[in-house]
Order: structure tokens, then C-alpha cells, then sequence
């Protein structure tokens, strides 16, 4: 069974209340109507549920400040359990049975390349905020994200691991389940060894395992100076507190795949001295992250991690094109998306290049005491 989640927020809804209309049921041509896949549940619901908050917080200002091209916008939301198929199914529901203009979704890479082929087969433009695999935007030319891509995430922890911890040895733990953690495997490896580190171990696991012990006793005997982990948040906190339990004092570095709430609420002090790489820092005092986590907070009383400003500011391009497009059809969106430059958003300024990838500065982020503070920008 999907989940539906239908968000249709009028400006006027509150006038509506209190006058005690019946709102008339909107006809199709009212709306525009935007559909959105997210794992609300399952193993990596912690993505889709931020990712959605963000979206939604988006949407609901856009319809309050007059909608697009004069319409509201209807976002219809699909859960796909975080389970491999369901992207692919209830993508094809959103285009073909609710008629959407345009799809927003995924968090995880793989979740995006499985929907991406079914959105470029049927011309609807999809835009990922997320998925840092350089595979799903080469899909097609339908297919878009507003994030940086994985062969920078990589250079930019196999440089921090090297330059910045002093580490000449490193271990890797890859998630063979996941192509965004094979993808960043390569890409780390592939600079700390033209820097001159040389990768000592490398094993691998399959997202849902909890039981890593195995892979890091071959690690500890390997003697690496880091472990590079670029997992999702679950299995990137199991496996710090069973590496603190064999005794392995290292720090740990990861990608975005480690920014959640969860991570820290399953690890506790088992993170702390580790450093992973994301899109935006809370602690960034520039007006549009604060002001995006005051209304944020205003709303879901929780801080926002990347994926929920990622999933607010990937709703804002895609109106931003709507907008100039002056219409959804569906050639005119996508050329309008492709054309987006240099869109102030909570993660950055947002430019699309000719392969549909946003270039953008990483952050890294240090552990310690149960939260993640700024350590550096790295620009691309
Ligand atoms: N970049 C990850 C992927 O492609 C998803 C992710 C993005 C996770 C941002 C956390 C934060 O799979």
C-alpha cells in the first residue's frame, strides 16, 4: 500500500475558516499540480521525511504569496517505503494517474535512478535535491538536481582525510546496496591515492546489516589512520559504536548520507571526533539559513538537517521555472529548469550546468557532543 499525502494549502484557507465557506472543489486547470516520491517509512525514512518537511514549508509559503502563473499548487506525495521498486511504481502513478508537471524526489541515489528513466520516458521533468551519483541526471536531459555530484563530495574527504587529519592510510567500509556509497568508494579512493595515501583495507556490507565487526577487525588490522565510511545514517552509527567496542579509536569520515537526527541517536558519543561532508551548516549566520531554520523550526519545532533544505529549495527552482516558462508544458519547463542560474537558495547559489548538475560549495562538519558543527567550505 502507498501512502498518499495530498498537501493543497490555500492563502485564503484561514478567511475561509473563519467566514465558515465551503471551500468549491478546485477543477484540475485550478491547480498545478507537483508530485514528490520520499521514503516517509523504512530504512532511510529519516530522508524523505525531512526532505518532505522541506518541500511542504515551501509550497505552503509559495501558495500563500499567490501560487504560480496565478494558480496554487497541489503537491501530491508518494511514499516509497525506502524499498527498491516502489520509486519506478509510484512514480509512474503520479505521472499517469494524477497527471503532475513535474516530479520531485529522491533522497537516496539509487531511489532516483530506478524513477529517473520512467520520468525521462514520459517527458515530465524530475528534479532531485539530493542524489549525489552522477548517474541519475544522465538519465536524459529531463532529468535534474540542485545538489553537487559525488566525484566532488569524494575529492573533497579524500583531501580533508589527508590534508587536514594528517591520515597517509585509509580504510574504506562501502555499502554494496547503494550506489551512492559505491560511487563516493571510488571517487574517495581515487583522489587520496593521486594525493599519495594509499587505501590499506577495503570492505563492504549491504544496507539493513547490523553486525559489522567482521569488516572492522580486518580494518583495525590494517592499521589505517582513518575510516572512510560513506554510508547512510543508520548503518554509518552501528558501525562507530561497534568500532569504539573493538577498540578503535579513529575517526570516522563520511558523506551527507550521514546527516540525520538518527545518527546521533543511535551512535551518541560513539561520532564524536568524526567529520563528515554536506550541503549546508546550520551554524551558517547568513540570513537565508537563518531565517529558513527559524520558519523551519516555527513549523515542524525541529531543526532542519540538508535534506530538508534541499527539498525546500529544490520546490522554489522548480516554481522559479514554472515561472519563467509562463506555462507547464512539459518542453518549456524543462528548458526553463536547464536555464536556471544563479537562484539564491538555503544551500547556496544554485546554477545548473549543461549536465543538469548544480555546482556548489561542500561543508565539512565535525562531531562532538551529539552535534555537527562547521569546519570548512570547500568550493568545487
Ligand atoms: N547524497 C545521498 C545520495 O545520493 C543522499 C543524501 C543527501 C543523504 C543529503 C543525506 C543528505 O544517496
Amino acid at each position: 500500500m502507498t501512502l498518499a499525502k495530498i498537501l493543497l494549502t490555500f492563502g485564503a484557507t484561514a478567511l475561509l475558516f473563519v467566514t465558515g465557506c465551503a471551500k468549491q472543489a478546485e477543477t484540475d486547470s485550478d491547480v498545478i499540480k507537483i508530485g514528490q516520491f520520499a521514503s516517509l517509512t523504512g530504512g532511510i525514512a529519516s530522508f524523505g521525511q525531512s526532505s518532505d518537511a522541506g518541500t511542504t514549508l515551501a509550497i505552503e509559503e509559495i501558495n500563500a504569496a499567490g501560487g504560480v502563473l496565478g494558480k496554487q499548487i497541489e503537491l501530491i506525495t508518494e511514499d516509497d517505503r525506502s524499498t527498491a521498486g516502489e520509486p519506478a511504481n509510484v512514480v509512474r502513478k503520479l505521472i499517469h494517474r494524477d497527471k503532475v508537471s513535474a516530479v520531485l524526489g529522491q533522497v537516496a541515489s539509487s531511489m532516483s535512478i530506478e524513477a529517473a528513466p520512467i520520468c525521462q520516458e514520459a517527458g515530465i521533468p524530475m528534479i532531485t535535491p539530493a542524489s549525489t551519483n552522477p548517474e541519475v541526471t544522465e538519465k536524459g536531459d529531463f532529468i535534474f538536481r540542485i545538489c553537487f555530484i559525488d566525484p566532488f563530495q569524494g575529492k573533497v574527504m579524500a583531501k580533508f582525510a589527508k590534508e587536514n587529519l594528517g591520515a597517509s592510510k585509509s580504510a574504506i567500509l562501502t555499502d554494496v546496496k547503494q550506489d551512492y556509497s559505491v560511487g563516493l568508494t571510488k571517487y574517495f579512493k581515487e583522489t587520496f591515492e593521486e594525493i599519495g595515501g594509499e587505501v590499506v583495507a577495503e570492505q563492504s556490507f549491504s544496507s539493513g546489516d547490523t553486525d559489522f565487526k567482521a569488516q572492522l577487525t580486518t580494518i583495525k588490522a590494517a592499521d589505517p589512520e582513518v575510516i572512510f565510511v560513506p554510508a547512510y545514517y543508520t548503518e554509518a552509527a552501528l558501525i562507530a559504536l561497534q568500532a569504539r567496542e573493538l577498540g578503535i579509536e579513529l575517526p570516522l569520515c563520511g558523506g551527507d548520507g550521514w546527516d540525520s537526527p538518527k545518527l546521533f541517536e543511535i551512535a551518541g558519543k560513539a561520532v564524536d571526533g568524526c567529520y563528515f561532508s554536506n550541503h549546508y551548516s546550520q551554524e551558517d549566520p547568513s540570513e537565508a539559513v537563518q531565517d529558513f531554520i527559524a520558519k523551519y523550526k516555527a513549523k515542524h519545532n525541529a531543526v532542519p538537517d540538508a535534506m530538508a533544505a534541499l527539498g525546500y529549495d529544490s520546490a522554489y527552482v522548480l516554481v522559479d521555472a514554472i515561472k519563467r516558462a509562463g506555462s507547464t508544458e512539459p518542453e518549456a519547463l524543462r528548458d526553463a529548469i536547464a536555464t536556471t542560474s544563479g537562484y539564491k537558495g538555503v544551500t547556496g547559489t544554485i546554477t545548473l550546468d549543461e549536465n543538469r548538475n548544480a555546482s556548489k560549495p561542500a561543508v565539512v562538519l565535525k562531531i562532538a557532543g551529539g552535534k555537527a558543527s562547521y569546519v570548512a567550505t570547500v568550493a568545487p
